[in-house]
């Protein structure tokens, strides 16, 4: 066991869909491998035995319940939880800050060609190193994430992920209709495939799987049909997909489609909204759409640097929260623009005040709090991906996945950071002047 003082952020678990801080100047926190009868959670579902939080609270108070533990001394230094990225695609590693005039264009001229070459197992596993490196460099301790649509994309991925002691959850991109040679797949050996990777990979040690049909443009009747029922067939799997990002795409989907009654419920009528089902952008929704995210479980994986970069639109955080349904932050790199936590939440602030939707419909213009950024980019995406109390927080049973961020290690956010009068003031220092410079350790929940 481990013991810990620092400065702890954390959000109080008791009150899992809302972002509400706890912050100790003082704090302390205990790491250790958990009891082994205490791994099987009330659901039976399975836990690997890594380190978790046996224990947080003020420092004084930690100190003398357990004061022979050995001691880690970060005072001055905020340790956090470690974050959790909704959405992100890790053959598009090298595709970031690709110009083009929007989303299609941008899949045609830099996309496709660049995950095609994922058909190479050894490219592959050099990427994988890659995307996982600048993961952790991050402080992004677990991530939903795409592959492309060649098998050995995900077990390369995977293997290191494994290697590394990751919570990462990845799926085969599913795309047989509309994608150039080199991406595209077959319909029956897709499914064929995604059940086998399943098999191979749901739920061994911290890693999950997730059908991922890439979006319904892609993907014909049959396939979709197919995702429907493998989601069906194995429910503690995860459904990762695109739906309503870009006015072409939206208008596309409306051509291929023009009896169902939006994008959405193209989704909705193969069976693929569900809880676990992660779509990500969910810019252009309607108040019933946004009703059947919430009623079916559904969640959205906001990705703000990536519809700026794109000039895709802005999501609806006001009509989200009106209707109910769950979200959290993504980068959804290489659309997005930066691996960075801090990058992510700054970009969800600019969206959050924006008053259109980039349609030309208004939307009310929000001020997110830092917090509440900072909670949807942890606490409030592992909510999203039913992770909450495993991942995400600094919380009793929760696995250590955290970081250890050091406010002085830039000039600039040192001064700031001093002058800081509230938490709120002291996080958004963080989020608007914060790099990876600043992450002193990431820390994995170790076996
Ligand atoms: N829609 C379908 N594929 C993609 C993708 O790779 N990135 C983004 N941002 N949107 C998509
Ligand atoms: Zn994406």
């Amino acid at each position: 066991m481990k013991l810990y003082r620092a400065s702890v952020l954390r959000f109080d678990p008791a009150q899992p869909q809302h972002a509400m801080p706890i912050f100790d100047a003082d704090g302390g926190v205990l790491v250790g491998l958990p009891e082994t009868d205490k791994l099987n959670t009330a659901d039976h579902s399975h836990r690997p035995a890594v380190e978790q939080f046996l224990d947080v609270g003020p420092w004084a108070t930690l100190r003398e319940r357990y004061p022979h533990v050995p001691v880690h001394d970060y005072s001055g230094r905020v340790l956090a939880p470690g974050f959790v990225d909704l959405h992100v695609h890790y053959p598009q590693t090298d595709v970031m800050g690709s110009p083009a005039d929007g989303l299609l264009p941008w899949l045609e001229q830099y996309t496709f060609p660049h995950e095609s070459r994922f058909a190479d197992a050894n490219y592959a596993a050099q990427v994988a190193e890659v995307f996982l490196d600048e993961l952790q460099r991050h402080g992004v301790t677990t991530a939903l994430t795409f592959a492309t649509s060649h098998p050995e994309s995900v077990n390369a991925l995977m293997q290191q992920a494994s290697e590394r002691g990751l919570r990462l959850i990845a799926g085969k991109v599913l795309q047989d209709r509309h994608s150039p040679d080199g991406v595209r797949d077959d319909t029956e050996q897709s499914l064929v495939d995604t059940e086998a990777l399943i098999n191979r990979w749901h739920g061994q040690g911290r890693l999950g799987y997730a059908i991922t049909p890439r979006f319904a443009p892609s993907c014909s009747d049959a396939q979709m049909r197919g995702a429907g029922e493998l989601a069906q067939r194995f429910p503690s799997v995860w459904v990762q997909s695109h739906v309503a990002e870009n006015l072409d795409e939206v208008r596309w989907v409306q051509e291929l489609y023009p009896k169902s009654r939006s994008y959405l419920s193209v989704y909705d009528d193969f069976g693929l909204l569900r809880p676990r089902a992660v779509y990500a952008h969910c810019i252009y929704l309607d108040a019933q759409d946004r009703a059947l995210m919430r009623d079916t479980g559904t969640v959205a994986a906001v990705s703000p640097t990536s519809n700026l970069f794109l000039g895709s639109g802005f999501f609806d955080y006001a009509a989200a929260d009106e209707a109910g349904h769950l979200y959290g932050l993504a980068s959804d790199v290489g659309g997005g623009t930066s691996f960075s936590p801090f990058q992510t939440m700054l970009a969800a602030y600019y969206v959050g005040r924006a008053n259109v939707n980039g349609g030309g419909q208004h939307k009310r213009g929000v001020s997110l709090k830092p917090s509440h950024l900072w909670w949807q980019h942890t606490a409030g995406a592992a909510q999203a991906l039913g992770l909450q109390g495993v991942v995400g927080n600094i919380a009793i049973g929760c696995e250590a996945d955290f970081v250890i961020i050091n406010p002085q290690a830039q000039p600039l956010l040192a001064r700031k950071w001093q002058q800081a009068q509230s938490l709120e003031e002291a996080l958004f220092a963080l989020i608007v002047l914060g790099d990876d410079r600043v992450m002193e350790t990431v820390h994995v929940a170790q076996q």
